[in-house]
């Protein structure tokens, strides 16, 4: 293990380390930090030299820009040459916080680290750890999440351990994330505004601070020819090692097409993962069942989603069957991250 671990929680910060974490982030060395959303990779966002290292340690094509975080609002106009007034709403009402936004850059941003675009995506986190690390590395530092490219992201420190304790110089462990699912991307480079990765703040309620708004077509046509403006949403991401299909349709005629896979595996010699949620868990008595959360508390299923899927990278499983979670409020952000792990295979069920 190369990385250095030091463990705080938000409530006290330990400075010392921070300190030292904004060294090591200055003189052009890699630190993961957690944040409201996933765990972080940072480099010094304005260092080409520590972009190129962050696609190097991850493993990631570098033609997928990274996400530059700041720790205060004022130090946007130093990164991007312009700044929408719709733009400037959504972050009175949404920063700190799970958005990224899309603004044209300014030349002080390498081209390594927007993967050669004349955009930057920027976020401001909320996470008390996160700012201070950004504060005291100098303002601005690139993350993507800190996974291998194409895991699942990682929401505990153990997670980034697994995929890059040997790759990096420190990981600061502040405990479980909060919300556990990437923030939501909102690209403000053209006239109305698009989504280009649903999260937590959902398209309802962007609309609600900014009229009109439209989702991304490459988000929403599973067809290879419309490709997502977002260049990381074009990859098959958190692939699980076992084939993941989603099975569909009515509570009940779920729960029997589940069990009738894991039945017939189970003949065969074989054995199924099955993600399901608090209220169906106990109706599959075969395979290995993981809850996801509880259907009565969406958050529960967006935090525990890429745990469950790295669960199962363990579990000698011959395939995974799961649910499908169309919940009210995030469920565009889970089924978009599910249907992606699944790579859109999806069992459509009905009740006969
Ligand atoms: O919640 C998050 O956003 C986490 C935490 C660490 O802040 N970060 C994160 O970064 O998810 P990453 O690199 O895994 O995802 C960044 C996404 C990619 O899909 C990338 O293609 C897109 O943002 N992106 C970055 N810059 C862009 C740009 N200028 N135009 C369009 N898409 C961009
Ligand atoms: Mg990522």
């Amino acid at each position: 293990m190369k990385a250095e671990i030091v463990t705080m929680t938000a409530e006290h910060p330990d400075r010392a380390a921070l300190e030292r974490a904004g060294e090591i982030l200055k003189k052009g060395g890699l630190v993961a930090f957690p944040t409201e959303t996933v765990y972080g990779l940072g480099g010094n966002a304005l260092d080409p030299k520590a972009s190129i290292k962050i696609y190097a340690a991850k493993g990631r094509p570098s033609d997928n820009p990274l996400i530059v975080h700041i720790a205060e609002f004022d130090r946007l106009t130093e990164i991007v040459t312009e700044i929408p007034q719709k733009a400037k709403l959504l972050a009175e009402k949404y920063w700190p916080g799970p958005l990224t936004m899309i603004l044209p850059k300014a030349p002080v941003v390498p081209k390594e680290t927007t993967g050669g675009l004349q955009s930057v995506a920027v976020r401001f986190p909320s996470d008390r750890i996160a700012q201070e690390l950004i504060k005291a590395a100098g303002g601005f530092v690139a993350a993507p999440s800190a996974n291998t490219s194409g895991r699942p992201s990682p929401t505990t420190a153990q997670h980034v351990i697994e995929d890059l304790g040997d790759a990096i110089d420190m990981i600061i462990d502040g405990g479980q994330v909060g919300i556990g699912l990437e923030s939501t991307i909102v690209d403000f480079t053209e006239e109305i505004p698009v989504v280009l990765r649903p999260g937590y703040i959902s398209l309802e309620m962007l609309r609600e601070t900014l009229g009109e708004v439209r989702m991304d077509r490459g988000l929403l046509i599973t067809d290879s020819k419309v490709r997502p403006k977002a260049p990381g949403m074009k990859y098959r991401h958190y692939a699980p090692k076992a084939d993941l299909s989603i099975v569909e349709g009515p509570t009940e005629a779920v729960v029997a097409a589940i069990n009738g896979y894991a039945s017939d595996a189970e003949q065969a010699g074989r054995q199924v993962g099955i993600i399901a949620t608090d209220e169906t868990m106990e109706q599959y008595p075969k395979g290995i069942v993981k809850s996801i959360g509880s259907r009565a508390e969406e958050e529960t299923i967006a935090h525990h989603l890429y745990e469950v899927l790295r669960e199962f990278d363990r579990c000698q499983v011959s395939a995974i069957y799961s649910e499908a979670f169309y919940t009210p409020r995030m469920g565009q952000a889970i089924m978009n991250r599910l249907l992606k792990a699944a790579g859109h295979k999806v069992i459509k069920v009905s009740q006969d």
